[in-house]
């Protein structure tokens, strides 16, 4: 017999997304490199109001783990996420959104993923990057 039904039924867990593709170790390599992106980028380095991008990288890394299936740390910190308004103070036109994702490519690219793990990751980031636009042009 197939070893796997040997398993009683229900003592099987599925992995979530999080644990599929490193857990936190992940998700923060993935936030460093993109960050070092924006870090660099003249569009983008000054719509960030912070001196220093380290609380930023932490934010992003934080929700992330939460989508994602991990802790819940970033709500616990910073509540429902509200990503739309929290993103209004700052002008997201299609210039922005495409540099924010050319620097999230290299960075997804960098970690590596089996290609269904990175189309999934790919896939939302893509929609979320549309849907924070808020300004035409
Ligand atoms: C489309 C282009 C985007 C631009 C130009 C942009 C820019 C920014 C800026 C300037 C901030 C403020 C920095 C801070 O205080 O943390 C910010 C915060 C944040 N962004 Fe974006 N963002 C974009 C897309 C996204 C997307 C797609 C996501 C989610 C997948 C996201 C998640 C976040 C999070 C979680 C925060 C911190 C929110 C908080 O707790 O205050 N952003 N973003």
């Amino acid at each position: 017999m197939d070893r796997v039904n040997e398993i009683r039924r229900g003592t099987l867990q599925e992995q979530t997304f999080y644990e599929q593709v490193g857990g936190e170790e992940t998700f923060r390599r993935l936030v460093h490199r993109f960050y070092e992106g924006v870090a660099e980028d003249p569009l983008l380095r000054p719509m960030y109001p912070e001196e220093d991008l380290g609380p930023a990288e932490e934010r992003l890394a934080l929700f992330l783990i939460q989508y994602w299936g991990g802790p819940t740390t970033y709500s616990d910190n910073r509540g429902h996420p509200r990503l739309r308004m929290r993103h209004a103070p700052f002008t997201v036109d299609r210039a922005a959104h495409d540099a924010w994702l050319k620097h999230m490519r290299v960075a997804v690219e960098e970690l590596g993923l089996s290609e269904e793990h990175e189309h999934t990751l790919w896939k939302y980031l893509t929609y979320a990057a549309a849907s924070m636009v808020n300004t035409a042009g």
